[in-house]
């Protein structure tokens, strides 16, 4: 019994392991490239390639990557020192290529083998990571005895410097290996900043030694966890705060190399002068009127606790505070917040307002821009070069200081026109926690909508900018703020696909991009992401009702997704629709109160759930 067992185990592993091949016909690779042609011939790549590397130490930490990842992807590499005819090459320019910079390359598949250049490290690990969306979507998670791919050529690089994706770990807390599956989903995409908002009023997630407080008091509060943000029943007197945790300085140290190993940097954000609940919680003394503030449970709305910029010891703890970050984040930028401050607390504080008298100052608004330059002048005398969220352009700052553009483009083309480096990050198009389809069939989110389309709208330079101004916007990122966000599957759900237009708009060309090639790419990597474990929204087929008024009785209805070619099944008898049923081929005349039940079929699939609308 045993033997037949093991017999029919190994049958069932050389079934799957040893006899499958495959042929890629289609590229779908996101984001876009610059340049690539497809040829005739093909190259079949055998599930135990040999590796050359030329100019890459085997130890370098892209080499170490690549091969642990090909292993990953069920491919056997050895690498071999000869540099003639090798199934994979991997190059570092002796050469620079000028068109290339610091993080194109050149990837070429030809009958012989297939071989990537590029002047940097980072070029040869995006080279990879195209190379790797060629493979099939399933690779991870099945063998295949050979993969042949067409010839192609493909010449890269990227149209943005700044191509970002944000993280609160405040609103909720994420452990680090969902930080790092975070990373890893970003360097899938070419992206390479993150920006790590770490401080807020619902939690601090920074390691103090200086300030023990700050983990044993602000990173904790009240766990109302089971219930829904909006309706979380406030906290008892007395109540334990058992909901949070922050990052060990070892956890920190180690996420910044693995970033690194994938071209990513961290950019670590603690908030100032306001959403500083946490630590007022933590260090009442360092609010206007001493108050402890409680650290809060839900939504909280306007965020009117501030630290008291009157007082000497808020610049000195925020100094020790970033001098303690710095040692963990080597980053040139550092982020310092900024945003939305309320100011009310210094109108009634004596301390702030002889501050205000002091330093010369006409009203807080001066001070909170006094504030802020005080600690940009600290962390420039470390060497490191502050980013403020787009309240910070008021002048106070000096001309090196970055604007993150949150608010609207508008302020971010402001603040380039005036001289300063800008990120766009608008509310329109980048904040991905709001809803990416009708809201009746999401999560609860925090509002807006921000559907694919939307997202793939952006654009960190319209069309038109004047040079100066474009020289000025290094380029843009994806916030993902967590309020309504409690788990890493749907942190990724609302991450996943928008993130992937938002690197599409970063990394390619202008007139590379287009809706409908990007939205049948998307496709290829939903399985793609599946086969790697990440969640994502099918919310582009969300039908879009539009209803229009024929006589008293009767509504002309249109329906639409954002995806050309799907089809819309439809009943109005209450049954549920199924691929047999009405299909919809243009805007119908229905009655009142009738109830329509609608199914999206795309590429075959039926899509998500059955979605029901009441005509009225
Ligand atoms: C922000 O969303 N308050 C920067
Ligand atoms: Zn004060």
């Amino acid at each position: 019994m045993k033997k037949y067992c093991l017999l029919v185990i190994l049958a069932a592993v050389l079934g799957t392991s040893c006899h499958r091949s495959v042929t890629v016909t289609n590229l779908n690779i996101i984001p876009e490239p610059v340049f690539q042609v497809q040829k005739e011939g093909s190259y079949t790549l055998k599930d135990n390639p040999a590796i050359s590397m030329v100019n890459l130490g085997q130890n370098s930490s892209t080499a170490r990557y690549i091969m642990k990842s090909l292993r990953h992807a069920h491919l056997r590499p050895t690498l071999v020192s000869s540099t003639e005819n090798n199934d994979i090459e991997l190059i570092l320019n002796d050469t620079v290529n000028s068109e290339l910079g610091d993080e194109g390359y050149l990837l070429e598949v030809r009958s012989t083998g297939i071989r990537m250049s590029a002047n940097t490290e980072t070029g040869l690990f995006y080279a990879y990571q195209t190379f790797i969306q060629m493979l099939p979507t399933d690779v991870v998670k099945t063998s295949y005895h050979a993969i042949t791919l067409p010839e192609c050529t493909i010449l890269d690089y990227p149209r943005f410097s700044w191509r970002g994706a944000h993280l609160d770990v405040c609103r909720h807390f994420f452990p680090i290996k969902f930080v790092k599956k975070y990373i890893d989903v970003m360097a899938m995409y070419k992206l390479n900043k993150f920006h790590f908002h770490l401080t807020d009023d619902h939690g601090w997630r920074l390691p103090s030694e200086k300030y023990p407080r700050l983990n044993t008091v602000g990173s904790w509060r009240v766990d109302r966890d089971d219930q829904p943000w909006g309706q979380a029943e406030p906290a008892q007197e007395g109540e334990r705060t058992t909901y949070g945790g922050f990052y060990s300085r070892e956890e920190l140290v180690d996420l910044v190399q693995y970033a690194a190993n994938r071209g990513i940097e961290i950019i670590p954000e603690i908030e100032m002068p306001g959403h500083t609940c946490a630590l007022l919680a933590s260090y009442p003394q360092l609010s206007c009127d001493g108050q402890p503030c409680e650290i809060p449970i839900g939504p909280y709305w306007p965020p009117k606790d501030i630290v008291c910029a009157g007082n000497d010891s808020t610049l000195i703890v925020f100094k020790d505070l970033l001098d303690e970050m710095l040692e963990i984040f080597p980053s040139k930028y550092i982020h310092i917040g900024g945003d939305e401050a309320v100011w009310d607390k210094w109108k009634q504080c004596p301390r702030c307002q002889r501050r205000i008298r002091t330093e010369h100052l006409r009203d807080e608004a001066e001070l909170q821009g006094w504030f802020m330059r005080q600690i940009e002048d600290h962390l420039a005398s470390r060497g490191r070069t502050v980013i403020g969220w787009d309240e910070v352009d008021d002048g106070s700052l000096s001309s090196n200081a970055v604007v993150m553009a949150w608010r609207g483009v508008q302020n971010g083309m402001t603040a380039a026109r005036d001289g300063s480096k800008v990120i766009m990050c608008p509310t329109s198009h980048c904040y991905l926690d709001y809803y990416q389809a009708d809201s009746r069939y999401q999560p609860a989110s925090i509002g807006g909508l921000i559907t694919l389309s939307k997202a793939y709208e952006f654009d960190p330079v319209p069309m038109g900018t004047n040079s100066h101004i474009a020289a000025n916007i290094l380029g843009g990122q994806c916030n993902l703020w967590t309020e309504y966000i409690n788990t890493p599957s749907h942190a990724e759900y609302m991450l996943l696909p928008r993130m992937l237009a938002i690197s599409e708009k970063l990394w390619s060309q202008q007139e590379a991009t287009d809706w409908n090639h990007f939205r049948r790419k998307v496709e290829d990597h939903k399985n793609r992401l599946s086969a790697k474990g990440y969640n994502y929204c099918e919310g582009s087929f969300t039908p879009q009702f539009k209803v229009r008024k024929i006589d008293d009785h009767t509504m002309n209805v249109a329906i639409e997704t954002e995806v050309p070619n799907t089809y819309i099944f439809y009943t109005t008898d209450m049954s549920t629709p199924t691929r047999q049923s009405a299909i919809y081929l243009g805007p119908i005349n229905l009655e009142r109160g009738t109830h329509i039940k609608i199914l999206p079929v795309y590429n075959d699939i039926e899509r998500d759930s059955i979605y029901e609308y009441v005509i009225k």
